[in-house]
């Protein structure tokens, strides 16, 4: 049976401070009441180490936001999957659509990214979803087709194993306009039939797909109930214990 996942992005959001004291809340509320889901929280690079070191990693997994498309060397200012993994991490986003759109990460980059992500023992959440034009042509299944194709199509059967999917319209992120649970159900069907096509129906039963854009404790039950949707990737409500574990609720 695939995961279930409540994943958090904290995009670049929250002091180290103000890091240490969230995920510090987090756990303990996750001790009290243990999840029924695997959670995982995504940080800046600077706080992972710090992070690290206040979560259990029994309760949460820890993720980076993105991670180098090389793997060392004169490239100031970068941090390569060894270092996101050196940090305790397990988990890394790729392919956010901030990323892609204020960037340019292209599929070719991205490639790279998962091929060294995986390569270092990462997971990896990778983030596919179209923008409100192309939705409104029609082109929503088209977008995303390519997506998968451009940066995943390549990986063998085994190393698709460690993919996580995130369908996050574009439109619907930081907007308060969340995606239907019957638009949502709709995309995520059509991406496990994708990836059934390419890496077989195993592969594709076995994949979680996350549904993210404007998830809040209000509306995670009804999306997280459709069929194909496995969990969400939360960003503005990660940033709070009570709503991030609101949530997380949801599985219960
Ligand atoms: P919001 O939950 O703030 O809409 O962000 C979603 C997101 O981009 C998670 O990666």
């Amino acid at each position: 049976m695939r995961k279930k996942i409540v994943a958090g992005n904290w995009k670049m959001n929250l002091n180290l401070q103000d890091g240490i004291a969230l995920a510090k809340d987090l756990n303990t509320a996750l001790t009290a009441d243990k999840p029924n889901c695997d959670v995982v929280i995504c940080t800046p690079f600077i706080h992972l180490a710090s992070v690290a070191n206040e979560i259990d990693s029994n309760i949460i997994g820890l993720g980076a936001e993105n991670c180098a498309d090389k793997s060392s060397g004169a490239y100031t200012g970068e941090v390569s999957a060894e270092m996101v993994k050196s940090t305790g991490a397990q988990y890394v986003i790729l392919g956010h659509s901030e990323r892609r759109a204020y960037y340019n990460e292209t599929p070719e980059i991205l490639k790279e990214k998962i091929n060294l992500a995986l390569a270092n023992g990462l997971k990896v959440i990778f983030c596919i979803g179209e923008v409100l034009e192309e939705r409104e042509s029609g082109k929503q299944s088209e977008v995303v087709k390519s997506q998968l194709e451009g940066s995943l199509f390549d990986l063998s059967v085994e190393e698709f194993k460690n993919i996580i999917l995130a369908y996050e319209p574009v439109w619907a992120i930081g907007t308060g306009k969340t995606a239907s649970a019957e638009q949502a159900e709709e995309m995520h069907a059509f991406i496990r039939s994708a990836i059934a096509e390419k890496f077989g129906n195993e592969a594709a039963e076995n994949v979680s797909i996350l549904y993210g854009g404007s998830c809040k404790p209000s509306n995670a039950k009804e999306i997280f109930a459709k069929a194909n949707v496995d969990g969400g990737l939360i960003g503005g409500a990660a940033l709070k214990v009570a709503d991030f574990k609101g949530i997380i609720d949801a599985w219960k």
